[in-house]
């Protein structure tokens, strides 16, 4: 993957995000503006209930702003439908969860090829290239394993394979190691280290200061607002 620090690959420009429920409307994010360049590895830091998922269904496509605009490679988000932001998130983002989101009844395999379903990749193709992801991961003699006979940090192992088999420029992980105990979390740190070796640039959120100050930079969140950077 080519690497140039200089460009942007994700503006957010005063985004604000609004939940209305009942008569009491939730400023989730409110008048939020931060630049990634593309290759930046940063951490988002912030108590529950601070906005930071908010923040990352916004980057990743997942929603749109009330307010405000997203930009993802130059590319504003506002005001787009569900089908072109699926079409962005799909071609440029992979996401990774606490929770790990696999389909329990699925292998590590098929967990990994089914993006590259949706992309409408071959069969010879999808096998060949989700085998390579859960190598990269450390899990290549494990393709046949379910969720279930599985550890937790294999299983984001498994998660981070589903993620990046699709070759995606931004890697969303939204509290990856909150489920896991601090050895592990390290180990799934080192992976993501090797990402951001290949060029790509990754938002990690993250309750753990001592994960979080790892990372090269590092944005604070409190009550929708970001802080500032330190
Ligand atoms: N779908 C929703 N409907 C209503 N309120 C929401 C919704 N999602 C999040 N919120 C509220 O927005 C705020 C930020 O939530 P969130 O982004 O999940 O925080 P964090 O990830 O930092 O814990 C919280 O007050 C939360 O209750
Ligand atoms: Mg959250």
């Amino acid at each position: 993957m080519e690497k140039n620090n200089t460009k942007t690959i994700i503006k957010i420009d005063h985004a604000s995000r609004f939940y209305t429920v009942g008569d009491i409307t939730v400023k989730a994010l409110n008048d939020v503006s931060l630049e990634i360049k593309e290759g930046e590895f940063t951490s988002i830091m912030g108590p529950s209930g601070s906005g930071k998922s908010t923040l990352m269904n916004l980057i990743g496509c997942l929603d749109s702003p009330s307010d405000g605009n997203i930009y993802i490679d130059d590319q504003p988000t506002f005001n787009m439908d569900e089908t072109e932001l699926a079409f962005l998130r799909n071609s440029k983002v992979g996401f990774i969860f606490q929770q790990f989101n696999l389909l329990s009844k699925l292998t590590a395999l098929e967990n990994v090829t089914t993006p590259l379903l949706y992309a409408g990749i071959k069969k010879k193709e999808r096998v060949e290239r989700a085998k390579a992801a859960l190598e990269k991961v450390g899990l290549g003699d494990r393709i046949y394993h379910r969720p279930n006979e599985m550890s937790g940090g294999q299983k984001q192992r498994v998660a981070i394979a589903r993620a990046i088999v699709t070759n995606p420029s931004i890697i969303l992980a939204d509290e990856p190691t909150g489920a896991l105990d601090s050895t592990t979390g390290e180990q799934i740190m080192e992976l993501f280290w090797q990402l951001h070796s290949e060029g790509r640039t990754i938002i990690f959120v993250t309750h753990d200061r001592n994960l979080g100050y790892q990372c090269l930079r590092q944005v604070h969140i409190k009550d929708g607002h970001l802080e500032d950077e330190k």
